[in-house]
């Protein structure tokens, strides 16, 4: 796919989850942190040592890290968790460590979660 099309299409997903037709809720996210997370980020995987981040359920993730939240309810550009992910942070900590990249449209999904209020 080349970069045009990506951005048409999330620009195309935002809009329709956006335009409050849909509710983001946890279950749409869980999905994305399964594939892409959860091998480093669940029981005494590499990231939750480092850490203390695990994908496990909506309470961990909402706790964050040992530091505190990496979702702040509301603001997904002021959230560690999407700023990551989108690679809007220095580049060596993106996530997933060392991984392919989400696709354009899981990070639209956490951004419009997010920015919905990070429901459960
Ligand atoms: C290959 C292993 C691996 C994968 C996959 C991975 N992480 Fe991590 N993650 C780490 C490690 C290791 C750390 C410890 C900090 C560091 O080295 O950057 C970490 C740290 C973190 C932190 C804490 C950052 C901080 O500054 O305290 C968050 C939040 C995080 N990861 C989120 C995610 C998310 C969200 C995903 C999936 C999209 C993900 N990680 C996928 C290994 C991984």
């Amino acid at each position: 796919m080349n970069d045009r099309i990506k951005v048409l299409l999330a620009m195309t997903i935002a809009a329709g989850l956006s335009g409050c037709s849909k509710q983001v809720t946890y279950a749409d996210v869980e999905p994305t942190l399964q594939e892409k997370c959860a091998e480093c980020h669940t029981g005494d995987h590499e990231g939750v040592v480092a850490s203390g981040f695990t994908v496990e359920s909506y309470e961990s993730l909402m706790k964050g890290t040992k530091l505190g939240p990496v979702v702040v309810t509301g603001s997904a550009e002021s959230s560690t968790l999407y700023r990551m992910v989108a690679g809007k942070t220095d580049p060596s900590i993106h996530m997933p460590h060392g991984k392919d990249p989400l696709s354009a449209e899981q990070i639209e999904v956490i951004k419009v979660w997010i920015d919905q209020g990070a429901v459960k």
